[in-house]
């Protein structure tokens, strides 16, 4: 039966205000996005009026497409003057040691890695079965680009202590066949800046392009740099790195869905471009993977670097370190918990050394005290930990932050670790990919009470015991399981 409440296509159209209204009603349901308190997702700089900018400039251009810059010059010029801002704030540009600097916006981190991917495997057409070298700390967005674009992947272990791979490892994973090393400044999950130098220099020694992922902390360390944090040289500064990511839609506070991938040459570049000229319909030149794209994030991205300006983000950087300090020495003051790794960029991650403090049992207590981190799961050696990404929004919010921490780590104490039931447990120690069917899934998931309501959701509250049974699996299961949900989750709503 058609739902009407809900379709997207009724009978009769609907007034536009209540559309809005209907939306603003089905937003309420989300994390906050303003407000830091979310540790997530989002990057808030706490501006007043920035949102209402970069809203009327994306609505500006949302129409425009990006396809051809002849069409639409006002995106061309907005999109050089993002590249070359990126490039300027990353070591290139006129005067430095990468004065040909190139790049293209894309329509985020994930894309950029993949199109830095596919640029380093297409300059290299004479090697069959071309392989990545990555730290086993570098996003998941490496794996994807690996998959997508059928390149091998090999992962270099990270040492638990320091969160950073060796050199030598990396340099004893490069193969004749390695068309590219890639490395994180700094990484997601720990907020670790790499050794890119030594990194790009025994890529460089074996001639292999060397990229630097820069996506999430790219617009955050050259401005601790300049408030006299310790950043280790990351960009095109160093020799050996001949391109980098990084996402305007972090913490250059854009409205999401705009990168730069840099390259530190054109030549570099030019294998990242597809041009098809063969059918009948408009010759296609694409920098990226989309083709139409929507002007709106480009002009977002450039009205908010417009606004903000260099001394806006010099400031917005010193809120957010001072942001970080805060929460690391609540972090500190809790016995039990451990820093993971001492804070060096823009995260906070934490983890528990008391088998009595569950910590995916804190992250439900601190969310029902309006808190809302990022659990992450045990691998590889590292123990489970708690993620938090931390911005400038955040730090009116850093002295509410100790107590509920106390607070929530006192309620996890009282109320135990999770325990799987034995039946649970069982499931758990026998499943496999290829025996996860979407029935058992469904199954699985209905125990669990997830996926329930109308459109999927909501979402039960406390996430503790399916963290803890996710935890308990190996990976392949955990993706397996994790696809098969969001696959339960996207059904159309009729
Ligand atoms: C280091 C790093 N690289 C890549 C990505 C992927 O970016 P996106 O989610 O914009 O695709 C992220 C996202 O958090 C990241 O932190």
């Amino acid at each position: 039966m058609i739902d009407e409440e809900w379709s997207a296509l009724p009978e009769r159209g609907v007034a536009a205000g209540r559309v809005l209204d209907e939306i603003r009603a089905l937003r309420a349901g989300d994390r906050p996005t303003h407000g830091g308190r979310l540790f997530a997702y989002v990057y808030d700089p706490g501006v007043g009026g920035l949102d209402e900018l970069a809203r009327a400039a994306y609505a500006e251009s949302a129409h425009v497409n990006g396809l051809d810059p002849t069409a639409f010059p006002s995106l061309l010029a907005m999109e050089n003057a993002l590249v070359g801002a990126a490039a300027r704030l990353l070591g290139g540009g006129p005067g430095t040691s990468a004065p040909e600097a190139v790049g293209s916006v894309t329509g985020g981190g994930t894309e950029s890695l993949i199109l830095a991917v596919k640029a380093a495997r297409d300059a290299r057409p004479e090697i069959a079965e071309p392989r990545l070298v990555v730290p086993a700390s570098g996003h998941a967005a490496f794996a994807k680009a690996a998959h997508y674009l059928r390149v091998a992947l090999d992962r270099v272990p990270v040492d638990p202590a320091t969160l950073r791979p060796a050199v030598a490892d990396v340099a004893a994973a490069i193969r004749p066949e390695t068309v590219l090393v890639a490395c994180s400044a700094p990484s997601y999950a720990h907020g670790v800046v790499d050794p890119v130098a030594e990194i790009a220099a025994v890529a460089a020694t074996a001639g292999v392009r060397c990229h630097v992922d820069a996506c999430f902390g790219g617009w955050a360390l050259p401005w601790l740099r300049r408030l006299g944090e310790p950043v280790p040289p990351f960009d095109f500064a160093v020799d050996g790195v001949t391109s980098i990511s990084v996402d305007l839609h972090k913490y250059a506070y854009a409205p999401k869905g705009v990168s730069v991938l840099l390259h530190r040459d054109p030549a570099l570049r030019a294998p990242q471009y597809f041009g098809y000229a063969d059918w009948p319909g408009y010759t296609m030149v694409n920098p990226v993977i989309a083709s139409t794209r929507s002007g709106g994030p480009i002009a977002g991205a450039y009205a908010t670097l417009r606004h903000l300006g260099a001394d806006g983000y010099l400031r917005l950087a010193e809120r957010t370190r001072d942001a970080v300090r805060g929460l690391a020495a609540a972090v500190r003051a809790v016995d039990g918990l451990r820093l993971l790794a001492e804070p060096e960029s823009t995260v906070v991650c934490f983890t528990a050394d008391d088998p009595d403090l569950d910590l995916f049992v804190l992250v439900d207590e601190l969310a029902e005290r309006g808190w809302h981190t990022q659990p992450q799961l045990s691998y590889a050696g590292l123990p489970a930990s708690v993620h938090l990404t931390v911005t400038a929004a955040v730090a009116p919010r850093v002295a509410e932050f100790g107590p509920d921490l106390a607070g929530a780590v006192a309620a996890a104490r009282t109320a135990g670790p999770v325990r799987l039931s034995a039946e649970l447990l069982a499931l758990a120690g026998a499943l496999t990919p290829e025996a996860l069917t979407p029935e058992l899934v469904a199954g699985l998931a209905a125990g669990l009470g997830l996926g329930g309501g109308p459109a999927g959701g909501p979402l039960p509250g406390r996430m503790a015991v399916v963290n803890t049974l996710l935890d308990a699996v190996p990976v392949a299961v955990r993706e397996r399981l994790l696809v098969e949900f969001v696959g339960l989750l996207q059904r159309p709503a009729w």
